[in-house]
């Protein structure tokens, strides 16, 4: 079903560029991101690797998700350390129907979100936008303070769905050609560069946005699908793939007794026929050794990633949709027990410890913190991360990451991936352990781990106060702004001479919003920011649109003026004071 209104209305080059540029100077952050949260490579530890021959600076980026979809995301997740970027999954369809809320994670991850929001074309727009600003600011002096001199090589991954009719039609194949040779894209936004970067103006960009994909295979595409469009993309494309696995492989006795009894989630209700309907064990097995042969003889690179989200029934009744799918703690060790048992299953095919195969394990599910070390020790690269940056801090909790892994690396003496890697299987198979996927498996499943990946060590609520969230003022934790994926809010000094409560105001950018709730559930008071919030306008086609609360800033002389929708007008004063004050206004409309 098509949409009114856009559910989202990416912002121009040249906006995000001058935002940039104001937003650095005035207060030294880009799209809210401040310095402190920057990544600046570690000289002694090298955190490089290639992805399916490709060099990538660090292991770490964020999964096909909301975190990869508009141009901002995708900016922020490199200033945060990200070099490797599964980018948000295109499919033919591109006016999805998607319902609202959509993104849970109060505890562990649920969701109800599995593709593109934009059109086709507005896709590889982000995407083109995402790479020429991650190039200049590669180049950008200001920066080098803080991400040093050397921000090292980065990785676009395309991902595509859902099946081959859809992927060979001429929409979604002209959008993978036009990645491989974005010229023209480069070239229609090249005028759209600002002044504030006009030196960047002539930059040699290159124009191979992307040339290799990962295909999200959705629950209960069946295998000879799946094949059938693995082999397509490598030879009608010439691509390297690496094809996306449901954790369902482990069949529905074994997830039962993972997630329901070892790690107690008792509640979480399983989907009998979803088993039934996907890839089963042997068939995955045999088609991993037929993918991996198909690409050898023809020169390509092939990989699996470890794992989808698992299906389960919407037992919460919070999500717009039913059912939902599972991500983060569980999924983790389920997506490691898997691991384990493809290694097993297929000795010496995998590229890892022990195996000296060559097919690279790719690995998204409930990467954290707490266990990146132990992830990049069991083989897998890179580990692409969802849910954790739906948290507060969001992808603020990147570089801290990276800071853990080079400290644990440096801790042992591995001052490389592969060293790390090599330690981790020396101390598993010292500890009688098949190899480091086996060892982490068991330390979660009923080690000294599995407390964390427990029922009990995830049934922590984000805190609440009992006061109900007005327009203006509230506990100004700034969960709003980190949690969005999109860098839909934004904050301002309340100015002293103004009498509204609060010390900072909070205002949404409603067309970056696609209202998908996870800021309500991390806000401590009662309401959705996304709703309650001043949602401010660029877009006077969106404004017009609208039929709650909304104010449209738009260019005006040197400045901007401010028009409220109707019975909002007596707010436009108090919004101008404070878009004037202090701070001011972050936004250069021209
Ligand atoms: C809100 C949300 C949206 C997602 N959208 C997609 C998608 O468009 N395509 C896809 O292949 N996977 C999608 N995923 C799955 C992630 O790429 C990832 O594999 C999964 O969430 C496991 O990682 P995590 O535990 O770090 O979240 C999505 C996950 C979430 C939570
Ligand atoms: S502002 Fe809130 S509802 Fe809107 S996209 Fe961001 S997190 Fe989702
Ligand atoms: S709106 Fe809610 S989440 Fe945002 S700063 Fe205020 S209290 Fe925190």
């Amino acid at each position: 079903m098509a949409h009114d209104v856009p559910p989202l209305t990416p912002f121009p080059l040249d906006v995000l560029l001058r935002r940039i540029a104001l937003e650095f100077e005035t207060r030294n952050r880009i799209y809210d991101l401040p310095t402190a949260r920057y990544w600046k490579p570690d000289p002694d530890v090298d955190l490089s690797f290639e992805f399916l021959g490709r060099p990538a600076a660090t292991p770490v980026g964020p999964a096909a998700g909301p975190h990869s979809q508009l141009a901002q995301n995708i900016v922020l997740s490199w200033l945060a350390g990200a070099r490797l970027f599964e980018l948000k999954t295109v499919q033919i369809i591109d006016d999805l129907e998607i319902a609202r809320p959509c993104i849970d994670m109060e505890t562990v991850g649920f969701n109800t979100e599995w593709s593109q929001e934009l059109k086709i074309g507005e896709s590889l727009e982000e995407y083109v936008k995402a790479w020429m600003i991650i190039e200049i600011l590669k180049r950008w002096e200001p920066l080098r303070p803080y991400l040093g001199r050397d921000t090292g090589p980065f990785v676009f991954d395309m991902s595509v769905g859902y099946d081959l009719a859809g992927i060979s039609s001429p929409k979604v194949e002209g959008f993978i050609t036009a990645m491989l040779d974005a010229s023209d894209e480069i070239e229609r936004l090249r005028p759209l560069i600002p002044d504030a970067f006009g030196a960047m103006r002539d930059l040699d960009f290159g124009t191979r946005v992307a040339d290799t994909v990962t295909l999200s295979t959705f629950h209960g595409c069946p295998p000879d699908e799946i094949e059938s469009i693995t082999k397509y993309l490598m030879d009608h494309h010439g691509l390297d793939v690496i094809v996306k696995l449901n954790p369902t492989l482990l069949g529905f006795g074994r997830v039962c007794e993972i997630v329901q009894q070892q790690l107690g989630y008792e509640h979480i209700r399983l989907n009998r026929q979803s088993f039934t309907d996907d890839l089963q064990f042997d068939r995955g097995v045999a088609l991993i050794e037929e993918l991996r042969s198909y690409a050898k003889a023809r020169g390509r690179r092939f990989g699996v990633k470890l794992t989808n989200t698992l299906v389960v029934e919407n037992h919460k009744g919070f999500l717009g949709d039913d059912p939902m799918y599972l991500s983060g703690a569980p999924l983790h060790v389920l997506a490691t027990t898997l691991l384990d048992e493809l290694i097993s299953a297929l000795p010496n095919t995998f590229m890892v410890e022990g195996h000296d195969g060559d097919v690279q394990v790719s690995f998204s599910a409930g990467i954290t913190k707490e266990n990146l070390s132990e992830a990049i020790g069991m083989g897998v690269r890179p580990t692409t991360v969802c849910s954790d940056l739906l948290k507060p801090g969001g992808y603020g909790r990147i570089a801290p990451m990276l800071s853990r892994l080079a400290d644990d690396m440096r801790a042992v003496g591995a001052y490389s991936l592969q060293s790390w890697r090599t330690h981790e299987w020396n101390v598993a198979k010292a500890a009688g352990f098949r190899g480091a996927a086996h060892a982490h498996m068991v330390a979660m499943l009923s080690g000294d781990l599995n407390s964390i990946y427990h029922l009990t060590g995830n049934e922590k609520l984000p805190r609440h106060v009992d006061h109900n969230l007005e327009m203006w003022g509230c506990v100004a934790c700034n969960f709003c702004v980190t949690v969005c994926p999109n860098d839909a809010f934004f904050r301002l000094p309340t100015p002293k001479s103004m009498d509204v409560p609060g010390r900072q105001q909070y205002f949404v950018l409603a067309e970056a919003c696609n209202e998908c709730g996870n800021c309500m559930v991390f806000c401590p008071e009662v309401g959705d920011p996304a709703q309650i919030k001043p949602k401010i306008y660029l877009d006077p086609s969106r404004f017009a649109a609208t039929v709650d609360q909304g104010f449209l800033v738009a260019p005006s002389g040197s400045g901007f003026t401010i028009t409220a929708s109707e019975g909002h007008e007596s707010d436009v004063t108090r919004l101008a004071e404070i878009f004037h004050a202090d701070e001011g206004w972050p936004i250069p409309l021209k």
